[in-house]
């Protein structure tokens, strides 16, 4: 048996042999399918990526059909148990979960890069109170890279490390800073004696007491949060970081970029629309007419589907647990039963149940963040600050890429021909 793809083309009766490398074939491969000598070559057409590996990768590996979801190998369930976030990122980042004394150190660091240089706080305050958290990180994120010229040095591996260090450090900073800002509330300057989520949880809650101690349960259970949001592959926000970076731009304004992409409501921002939804349906005797409207094409159900998961989501059914915890420290988010009904009525329709329409990491996720006493807006950037590590593991891995090109896709033109403009066109 030989590793290759035949293909015979019946316009011509040519016939190609195309070589299989793990699996797949390369598109550049189909370019001398050609009609005739003047043809530009055959393309593979993918709108929206469906079938398209845009990389290699060792970083994230997802099995959508079964539910799996490993970081460099590891299980998703077995890191969210034994590992803490900031370990995850030194794997992301190193490929192996560092020993004690190497996770000591890398808590060390970043911890080094949590503050924010003053003139930050001005530009931030310059925002209008109520400017949505997502546009004021994604704008201070991008302004960073005026204050830390060095970021340009993208070949360096060191300095990549350097910035990618920064990022992880600085990003709870700025979202804490948004949040006092939207409230009129003084900056509270980072702790280091606080653990990452402990920190996090200090710049945003701590009011005149002399040492903000988050609650143990909270704090680990957004630690866990985190870690389940810290890497997803090509997702579409890591597909535009490692388009933006592929034109060597600084890490800032690419993840900047990549913020961007996970704003809106199909990607990141949608646990800000699942509380939407929610809140809209209100109780339980509603969810049977949502639902309804939701088969008729009228709306999505939010937090439901995915493009690569046609099973549940192993994430959703981690942050599931998670909600249970906090909600013994916080009360019970009444929403939450809104939610089980929806998922309930939804799991057991054909329409949902053909589609393989599951939920994802995001239908219960925001329940958890408003009883810790995150405002809705902010949900979003909860995602962006984890995901920042998926961004920059995933840009490191480009820039050491043999096969390092600038991403720049084709098109399927089926636009006019060459035509002229008339003179008189204005008359
Ligand atoms: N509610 C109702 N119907 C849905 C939903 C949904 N949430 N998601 C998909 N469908 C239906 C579509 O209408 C379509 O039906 P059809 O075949 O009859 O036309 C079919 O399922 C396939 O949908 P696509 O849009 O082709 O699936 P795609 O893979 O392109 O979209 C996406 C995936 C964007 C996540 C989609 O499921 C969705 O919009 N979900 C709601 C938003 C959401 O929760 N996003 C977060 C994703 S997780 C993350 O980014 C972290």
């Amino acid at each position: 048996m030989s590793d290759t793809l035949s293909i015979r083309d019946n316009r011509t009766g040519k016939e190609y042999e195309v070589d299989i490398v793990d699996g797949n074939i390369s598109a550049s491969h189909l370019r001398q399918i050609k009609v005739n000598e003047g043809d530009f070559g055959m393309m593979s057409y993918d709108p929206g990526y469906l079938n398209t590996a845009s990389c290699t990768s060792r970083i994230t590996d997802l099995h959508g059909s079964q539910g799996i979801l490993r970081y460099r190998g590891y299980p998703i369930e077995q890191l969210a148990e034994k590992s803490t976030f900031l370990d995850v990122v030194y794997l992301l980042f190193n490929g192996e979960l560092p020993n004690a004394s190497e996770s000591a150190s890398w808590e060390e660091r970043i911890t080094h890069h949590t503050m924010l240089h003053e003139k930050t706080k001005r530009l931030m305050g310059g925002f209008n109170y109520d400017a949505h958290p997502m546009g004021v990180f994604i704008s201070t994120v991008a302004a960073l890279s005026t204050f830390y010229p060095d970021a340009k040095e993208v070949e360096s591996k060191e300095a990549r490390m350097l910035q990618a260090c920064r990022l992880i450090g600085k990003t709870p900073t700025i979202a804490s800073y948004a949040y006092r800002n939207s409230r009129g509330l003084p900056y509270i300057y980072p702790d280091n004696e606080l653990s990452y989520t402990g920190n996090f949880l200090n710049m945003m809650y701590r009011m005149v007491e002399p040492r903000y101690q988050a609650d143990p349960v909270l704090e680990r259970a957004l630690d866990v949060l985190f870690i389940l949001h810290a890497d997803h592959e090509q997702n579409c926000s890591t597909s535009a970081m490692r388009n933006i970076a592929s034109s060597k731009a600084d890490p800032f304004v690419s993840v900047a970029g990549a913020a961007a992409a996970l704003y809106g409501p199909s990607h990141g921002g949608a646990n800000e629309a699942v509380l939407n939804m929610l809140r809209e349906i209100g109780t339980k005797d509603n969810v049977a007419d949502y639902v309804k409207r939701c088969k008729s094409g009228e709306i999505r159900l939010m937090g439901f589907g995915h493009r690569v998961y046609k099973n549940y989501d192993p994430r959703a059914r981690i942050v599931k647990q998670i909600a249970d915890e906090v909600f013994e420290v916080t009360g019970r988010n009444p929403l939450i039963d809104v939610a089980m009904e929806l998922e309930r009525i939804a799991l057991e329709d054909d329409y949902f149940v053909k589609r393989n329409l599951y939920p994802n990491v995001d239908f219960y996720s925001g329940l958890i963040y408003e009883a810790m006493g995150f405002p809705m807006e902010a949900f979003t950037v909860l995602f962006a600050i984890p995901r920042t590590a998926g961004w920059l593991a995933q840009w490191m891995e480009l820039m050491e890429d043999p096969e390092f090109r600038i991403t720049r896709p084709r098109q399927n033109y089926q636009g006019f021909g060459e035509r002229h403009v008339p003179d008189d066109y204005r008359s």
